[in-house]
């Protein structure tokens, strides 16, 4: 049975910067305040022409390029995200199209914050059962497009961004070790967005009621995160036949510095074993966690041979972990240059275009 490895790793983030002292000018709060009971200073907000599938697109090019691989090369793309462009098309189809993956099936998943966990283990289990060979698993999120900006609750925390992970099978042991995944519906009202799909579409009083905009009980949300985080990490960790001793990096979802803490006390384990990059970033929901593990494995924090779990938590309710052995990209021939894919997929995406519009026009002579 093939074992899937993370082999190439990329990360976005839109450059417009919002400070917490830019925040206090908009909402009733302070830098002081939201440092010390989030841990957070900045975030990064999308500007005008960023989208969920542009910060991903940039993302997973910086990724097949570590990995050497060719987007012609991809069997399938998972998009995690709650932001999605659309209902539908699905912004992994976004993606596919702007990359030219030509070969790839792709879909989006919505499991919220906890979303790059659930991608992963999918991308990893299509690997472990031989249906294909090369995954694109990506978590890319606009998020302030939908917070309420009068919402202190909520405005405080997020940020938009994007990282991405290609998956590739080989024999080597290795790679994605186990993978837990938990909901709890019952939950689902603490932490939504509302209005926009089926049951509530769009009107002028769901407009006005700010039913469009991320709504939350943070306290409630504060408390079921600091129940499973450890215990999901711990969950995972049996799954792989592994203990706390034998993992050398948590990579938690970056919600809250308190979350954290209460999370690494525990697991009865120091704060330097966990990854955390919650203070530039905010909370960018499924892209938190791909982020952190980007730095960490640019800045040489985590290095090949290291055990580590990734473990997340997020509306629905959902939660999950996963255990994984950091190998690096396979050996690989000749050097491959995704970014040329992306303009000639631009390209071949503009020919389809005609040829579809062409083909109509023939085919309306016809009828
Ligand atoms: O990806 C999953 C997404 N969600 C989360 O992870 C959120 C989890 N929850 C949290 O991180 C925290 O609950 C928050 C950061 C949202 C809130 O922190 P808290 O320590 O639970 O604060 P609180 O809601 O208990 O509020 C304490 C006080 C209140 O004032 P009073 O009633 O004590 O006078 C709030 O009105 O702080 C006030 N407050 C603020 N003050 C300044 C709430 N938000 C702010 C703010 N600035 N932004």
């Amino acid at each position: 049975m093939p074992y899937a490895h993370i082999t190439g790793w990329g990360m976005a983030a839109p450059e417009g910067v919002m400070t917490n002292d830019d925040l206090a000018k908009i909402v009733d709060t302070n830098d002081q305040w939201i440092r010390e009971r989030t841990g957070i200073s900045e975030r990064r907000i999308a500007g005008a022409t960023d989208f969920t599938s542009t910060l991903a697109v940039e993302a997973s090019i910086k990724a097949l390029k570590v990995a050497n691989v060719r987007p012609t090369d991809i069997d399938l793309i998972i998009c995690s995200t709650s932001t999605p462009e659309y209902m539908f098309p699905a912004t992994a189809c976004l993606i596919q199209d702007q990359l030219g993956a030509t070969k790839a099936g792709a879909f989006d998943l919505l499991a919220a914050c906890t979303g790059f966990i659930y991608a992963l283990n999918m991308g990893a289990q299509a690997i472990r059962s031989g249906s294909i060979k090369t995954a694109l698993i990506i978590g890319s999120e606009t998020l302030s497009r939908f917070v309420n900006w009068k919402d202190r609750n909520t405005c405080i925390l997020f940020g938009d961004g994007a990282g991405a992970f290609v998956l590739q099978a080989s024999e080597r042991p290795g790679g994605v070790l186990s993978a837990v995944m938990h909901s709890d519906g019952s939950g689902g009202d603490l932490l939504t967005l509302p209005a926009g799909g089926s049951r509530f579409p769009a009107t002028e009083s769901t407009v006005h009621e700010g039913l469009h905009c991320i709504r939350m009980d943070g306290k409630e949300v504060f408390r079921f995160a600091t129940r499973v985080m450890a215990s999901a990490t711990l969950e995972a960790l049996d799954a792989a036949g592994l203990k706390v001793e034998d993992i050398k990096w948590i990579v938690p979802h970056q919600a809250n510095i308190r979350i954290i803490e209460a999370a690494a006390r525990g697991l009865k384990l120091p704060m330097e074993r966990f990854v955390v990059n919650l203070d530039r970033y905010g909370n960018t929901s499924t892209a938190s966690i791909p982020i952190a593990m980007v730095e960490a494995i640019e800045k040489g924090q985590i290095k090949e041979g290291e055990k580590l779990v990734m473990v997340g938590f997020g509306a629905g309710l959902t939660w999950g972990a996963l255990a994984a052995e950091w190998t690096g990209p396979l050996p690989s021939k000749g050097h491959v240059r995704p970014e040329q894919y992306r303009r000639l997929g631009r390209v071949r995406s503009l020919v389809r275009r005609a040829i579809r519009f062409i083909e109509g026009l023939l085919y309306r002579r016809e009828l």
